[in-house]
């Protein structure tokens, strides 16, 4: 990629990657839409919008497109990526985050006209929002894209694939590797979507958790019937030593309906140094974050801790999607 070319051309970003755009006008609602191919298209765009911002802080792809950033839930990271990612592409957002209270999605009302209105000043929406299928929902109402940010506890595709990224270029590879998921399995949607992304792969799958917070049952069967080496367990130490990654999430206290059940497993894993010492020498610790303690503060000196340069691949990601999503390529 020729970076004086990109000064004049902006488009000239796609020329060259493998394979054709597939996501030019679609929504990006779960991880079942992307495969090995697409994936591979994805990863490429994103190296090249890394090496954009780090040589010249972004490109003029989408200037005069508005992104509208809809989140009916807290978000910090995710928010602010996608407006960073919009603004780095040279267009701009209207973000919406105030607590709306709303009716439920299910019958049909608030969330509908929420997205026929905001399409109406926007080119592309994302939306997070805390039912399950909500995301599908406002698809089905919009003419314009509309990127899942996270739909309840079922799916976060965008963090899925920004996860998946983050062990390829921290790794090399992501054939051959054994993940190892910490903490809670069974609300927890990042697990959820990138326990699917990595069915793409030929990986050995670890679920650690207390009992209550489970994989679901559906998953796990999904994961058996594909022929999968997994195991579950409770014990992080079970899994330590043959770790590549460990894939570590927090107990996601909102989605309790009786709290005294979250008091009993908040506190059930802390990764230390000490845990660590078992771990590979070639090996890396990820968190979608926010966390609550389930790593402690000394683990961020180990040069295996590899959460924030997750979070700074969620910028590339998600550049990478705002513009295959809005540019023919
Ligand atoms: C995650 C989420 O919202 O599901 N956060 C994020 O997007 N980085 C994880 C979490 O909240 O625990």
């Amino acid at each position: 990629m020729n970076r004086e070319v990109l000064l004049e051309r902006p488009a000239a970003i796609f020329e060259g990657l493998p394979g054709p755009n597939e996501f030019y006008g679609q929504d990006i609602l779960a991880v079942s839409q992307f495969n090995r191919r697409n994936l591979e298209y994805l990863f490429a765009l994103a190296e090249r919008m890394r090496d954009v911002v780090e040589t010249r802080g972004g490109i003029d792809l989408l200037r005069h497109k508005v992104l509208a950033a809809i989140f009916y839930e807290p978000s910090t990271r995710t928010s602010s990526s996608f407006i960073a990612a919009m603004e780095r592409l040279g267009g701009s957002v209207i973000p919406i985050t105030q607590g709306v209270q709303f009716s439920s999605v299910s019958k049909g009302e608030s969330l509908p006209d929420t997205i026929r209105t905001l399409e109406q000043y926007a080119d592309v929406i994302v939306l997070r929002h805390p039912e399950k299928g909500s995301a599908a929902i406002a698809a089905h109402y919009a003419e314009k894209p509309v990127i899942n940010a996270g739909d309840g506890p079922g799916e976060h595709p965008t963090q899925a694939l920004l996860d998946l990224f983050t062990i390829l270029e921290e790794l090399g590879t992501i054939d051959g590797l054994t993940v190892a998921m910490v903490g809670d399995l069974r609300y927890g949607r990042t697990v959820h979507s990138l326990t699917e992304l990595l069915l793409n792969y030929d990986v050995r799958l670890r679920f650690v958790s207390p009992e209550i917070l489970r994989i679901p049952l559906d998953l796990m069967n999904k994961v058996r019937d594909a022929g999968y080496d997994v195991r579950e367990t409770y014990d992080v130490h079970d899994v330590i030593e043959e770790a590549d990654v460990l894939y570590v999430t927090r107990v996601q206290k909102e989605r309790f309906t009786d709290l005294a059940q979250y008091e009993q497993v908040k506190d059930y894993y802390e990764i230390t140094p000490e845990l660590l010492k078992h771990a590979k020498e070639r090996m890396i610790v990820m968190h979608p974050l926010p966390r609550v303690g389930e790593i402690s503060y000394e683990v961020d000196k180990d040069p295996r801790a590899a959460y924030f340069r997750q979070v700074r691949n969620g910028l590339y990601i998600r550049m990478a999607l705002l513009a295959a999503v809005l540019c023919p390529g």
